[in-house]
């Protein structure tokens, strides 16, 4: 029997690499099954807290503590052979202290064996990030609109909108990138200011609701995938499997009321007695 080739997961490197070379590729997943469907497809695969909206039907991102996020993790590197594995540090586990932020961010590489974890913020977050960094742990960071934060930033509204508060989103940007961040977040950045800062940062920038001009995209695979009803104006919806499972439901109810289903071809035969 021949042995299935071993298939190279990306690396961080990998992934800082492809900056100026072709756009790179990325969605969430939070299951081994969907990992498996999108491993072949993305550079990188994000256990986003997006996890706690989508899956655990929270009204925002900061519902879940660290213990679910490894196990998402582990389930997603389960599913998953050539995709970077990335884990969103949930709030709570890393803004008190780049102390407390290293113990948790150990714990989940360790425990998950994810290829780095990424956490929003960005000037604030900056001694954490290089705390983190220079102890052997990648970080991606996340800046723009920061849904965890979404309580004191007044709602999921786009940044960056007129030239004059651009200011201290550009600090942002270049604190992660000094501190050691392998690549950056872009989440809902007007336009020109997102273009700008791909195009003077050396990381790569993922945007999400950022535009075209960043070096990489990110999608939550649920919205793009119709299953989640997401309202966010950036989202396009590549398929409606919602309305594929509806459709499907509706007509197995149907045929169960009606006795069509299990047909003779779904029922397990009695043996004959011979
Ligand atoms: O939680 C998430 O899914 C994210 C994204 C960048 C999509 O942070």
């Amino acid at each position: 029997m021949y042995a299935e080739a071993k298939v190279r997961r990306n690396t961080v490197r990998d992934i800082a690499k492809l900056k100026g070379k072709r756009p790179i590729v990325s969605l969430t997943a939070y299951t081994a099954p969907m990992a498996n469907w999108l491993d072949d497809h993305v550079d990188f695969l994000l256990v986003g807290d997006s996890l706690d909206m989508v899956l655990y039907g929270f009204e925002s991102t900061t519902g879940l503590p660290l213990d679910i996020m490894i196990e998402h993790t582990k389930a997603v590197v389960r599913g998953s052979r050539k995709a970077m594995v990335i884990l969103d540090m949930p709030f709570g586990t890393y803004e008190e202290s780049p102390e407390i932020a290293f113990r948790n961010a150990a714990r989940a590489v360790q425990e998950s064996s994810c290829s780095a974890i990424k956490m929003e913020g960005g000037a604030e977050m900056a001694e954490t990030i290089h705390f983190l960094t220079e102890r052997k742990i990648a970080v991606m960071a996340h800046i723009g609109l920061k849904p965890q934060a979404v309580n004191v930033m007044g709602g999921f509204v786009t940044q960056g909108r007129t030239e004059d508060s651009w200011g201290p989103i550009l600090d942002d940007a270049f604190a992660v990138q000094e501190a050691g961040a392998f690549a950056v977040v872009l989440e809902g950045i007007a336009e020109p200011l997102a273009r700008k800062i791909t195009e003077e940062l050396d990381i790569p920038t993922i945007g999400i609701g950022a535009s075209v001009h960043c070096d990489g995209q990110i999608l939550v695979t649920e919205d793009m995938l119709g299953l989640f009803p997401s309202n966010a104006k950036f989202v396009k919806r590549y398929a409606e499997i919602g309305k594929t499972i509806d459709e499907a439901v509706r007509t197995y109810a149907e045929e169960v009321k009606n006795r069509k289903f299990p047909g003779p071809e779904h029922t397990y035969a009695m043996k004959s007695k011979s």
